[in-house]
């Protein structure tokens, strides 16, 4: 069966302990052997390689044939039809910021030469949900029936709450998102 890579381009300054805990949710999407992380430092290596397949190599210099890179700024929508084509799928490793800095466009979709670009949807998904979301259309889903919330709410305690603006899937009725990330928001927010 014909595989197909999930590449996450790191393009932060560090490894924020946001970004791991992303990674670590997509590695239990679509699991650690269909996916690659490039661009990393190697002092950071070591805390990847449980998730994937680590490479301090960026994207951008490795000449993938037949690839996509996912680009909230492209006017095309991706299909199941092609995204199972795609021998390789690229995602910018960058948090989310609003209102959004286009950086995909600026920092990742220029440099990766021959490369298809497709978006899903004009809102901006974090990677994670980029993730799945894609998952779910290389799996015979339409974009247009999954479900989706944009903006949500993370209750810290009793009086506090963090917005999130971007766009989340909803799966078994709940926004999806890492337990781990939301034990992580209500840490930092209760010091
Ligand atoms: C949090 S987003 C980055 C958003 C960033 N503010 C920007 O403007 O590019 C992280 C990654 O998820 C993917 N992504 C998120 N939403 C997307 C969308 N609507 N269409 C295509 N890709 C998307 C892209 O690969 C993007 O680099």
């Amino acid at each position: 069966m014909k595989k197909t890579i999930y590449i996450i381009e790191h393009l932060e300054p560090e490894l924020f302990e946001w970004c791991l805990i992303e990674y670590e949710h997509i590695s239990e999407t679509i699991g650690k052997e269909n996916l690659w992380f490039t661009n990393i430092k190697p002092s950071d290596a070591k805390k990847l390689e449980k998730f994937g397949k680590v490479f301090l190599e960026s994207v951008k210099n490795m000449k993938l044939s037949n690839a996509c890179v996912l680009d909230p700024e492209c006017d095309k929508t991706l299909t199941s039809s092609e995204t199972n084509s795609f021998d390789y799928l690229i995602f910018g490793g960058i948090l989310g910021d609003y209102p959004p800095r286009k950086r995909t466009q600026e920092e990742l979709t220029p440099f990766i030469k021959n490369a298809e670009i497709r978006n899903i949807g004009k809102e901006q998904m974090s990677t994670d949900n980029a993730v799945y979301t894609v998952k779910q259309i290389e799996n015979g889903k339409k974009l247009q029936d999954l479900k989706f919330k944009n903006g949500i709410s993370i209750e810290i305690n009793e009086f506090e709450s963090v917005e999130l603006p971007y766009l989340y899937n909803i799966r078994d009725k709940k926004p999806f998102m890492s337990a781990k990330l939301i034990r992580y928001l209500k840490k930092k927010k209760s010091f």
